[in-house]
């Protein structure tokens, strides 16, 4: 059974979120699966064709590739290079093109370019200092108009613990995603409970929070 222990957040900064992600990721095989999450396959079809979309700590890169497999434009990053690696050899084998970066949230330049979309599934690492820079920097990346997707636990997941970090204050509510950011319009936000089967790490029943934010024009 997936334990939270996998998701212990880095005690310090990069280096040991870095180390822990690369150890996980070190075994053979792909963590979450190579299947896109489920979320993001009933969602994708809100994107316009051939948009620009970033995937935000992007794992061994099953969103990505999904992305560019329906003939999007697609950046993604990850704080862990073993991880990365593996993307780009899973996007090799596929022949599929995604520009891949290692980084970290805290160092991934925000402003560099402008999104129509950018995906963010299971990016609970992050504590919730960290997770206003991220929401702000994701929010600041997009076009105006472009969608941010978000998948994530709900506490409730602390008493399924099938996955994700078990820690209460790395998890989302529907209240805490509205209070992140507030100028979004949200076209789907909603709670809910669903067998999830992603890979080794996320594994049964889940309490599960889908939000699809857009940027006013
Ligand atoms: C639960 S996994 C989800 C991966 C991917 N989004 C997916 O759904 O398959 C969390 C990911 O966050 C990455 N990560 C952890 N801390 C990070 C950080 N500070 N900056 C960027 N990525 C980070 C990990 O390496 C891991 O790939």
């Amino acid at each position: 059974m997936p334990s939270d222990s996998q998701h212990k957040p880095a005690a310090g900064g990069f280096n040991d979120a870095q180390s822990h992600w690369d150890q996980r990721f070190s075994r053979p095989g792909l963590l979450f699966g190579e299947q896109p999450n489920r979320f993001l396959e009933r969602e994708a079809a809100r994107l316009a064709p051939g948009s620009r979309v970033l995937s935000v700590a992007d794992g061994e890169g099953r969103n990505a590739l999904y992305l560019a497999s329906l003939g999007h434009r697609v950046c993604a990053f990850d704080i862990s290079p073993v991880a990365v690696a593996k993307a780009r050899e899973l996007g090799a084998q596929r022949r599929l093109q995604v520009d891949w970066h290692t980084s970290s949230v805290d160092d991934w330049d925000w402003a560099r370019s402008r999104w129509d979309a950018v995906v963010a599934v299971f990016v609970q690492f992050a504590d919730p200092a960290m997770r206003r820079r991220m929401f702000e920097g994701m929010w600041e990346s997009l076009e105006p108009g472009g969608l941010l997707l978000v998948q994530g636990y709900t506490p409730r997941q602390l008493e399924f613990r099938t996955g994700g970090p078990g820690k209460v204050e790395h998890l989302y509510t529907s209240s805490l995603l509205r209070e992140l950011l507030p100028r979004a319009e949200w076209l789907l936000l909603r709670e809910y409970e669903d067998e999830l089967s992603e890979g080794s790490a996320h594994v049964g029943h889940s309490a599960l929070l889908d939000g699809v934010a857009r940027k006013p024009a």
